[in-house]
């Protein structure tokens, strides 16, 4: 039964990933997004479990002199990922980020795709840290696909915590080696937050 439920599940979130996808840019982003290069209140929050999005993280990171780069841990498994963690009343469990979120008015979420939605625990952090007034960015790695559907529910997530959304883009890893996943990021950041 439970088997069945989660097949239903999963083609439901393919299917709708699909047919909301927004195939023509794959920039899935805000418009009149502006950051500046050097800036100390900025904060950049990554989970990776295979390394991209950390790479993506660390680009930005040294793209932003000044910003504070955190790793955010969470013990949720894939499976779990990509089905108990879906659902909008479930929040992963993440390590303490021991962070003052007042010194920060810009804040870059870095995060793996799973099964075209956030990784569980960006969505906790999403869920946990206070949002209000603050400049979001959203950098999502994958390894090709992420649905606008998806991409709604991530918006309508950060700005009902009274965020704005700043900019939400997709970096594409699949077949991509390191330097140019981490190109990617630095000429979307460049040129998607207008950094001259
Ligand atoms: C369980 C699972 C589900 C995934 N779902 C998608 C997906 O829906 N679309 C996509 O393009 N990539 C998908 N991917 C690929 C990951 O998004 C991609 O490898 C990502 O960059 C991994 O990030 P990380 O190395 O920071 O952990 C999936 C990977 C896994 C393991």
């Amino acid at each position: 039964m439970k088997k069945k439920l989660f097949i239903i599940l999963s083609i439901i979130f393919v299917i709708s990933g699909y047919a909301f996808s927004d195939n023509a840019t794959q920039q899935l982003l805000e418009d009149n997004a502006t950051c500046s290069l050097t800036n100390n209140s900025t904060l950049i929050l990554y989970y990776s479990k295979t390394g991209k999005s950390k790479i993506v993280a660390e680009e930005l990171n040294s793209l932003m002199p000044g910003s504070k780069l955190v790793e955010v841990k969470s013990d949720a498994s894939i499976p779990a990922a990509i089905f108990w963690y879906k659902f909008p009343f479930t929040k992963a469990k993440i390590e303490p980020l021991n962070i003052n979120f007042d010194d920060y008015e810009k804040i870059f979420l870095c995060t793996p795709i799973y099964m075209q939605g956030i990784s569980p625990a960006i969505k906790a952090v999403i869920k946990d840290i206070p949002l209000k007034d603050k400049k979001v960015s959203v950098f999502a790695t994958c390894g090709g696909f992420y649905g606008s559907l998806m991409h709604w529910f991530v918006k309508r997530s950060i700005r009902s915590k009274g965020a704005e959304v700043q900019g939400l883009y997709v970096v594409k890893v699949g077949g991509k080696t390191n330097e140019e996943i981490e190109e990617q990021t630095a000429t979307h950041l460049k040129t998607v937050l207008k950094i001259e």
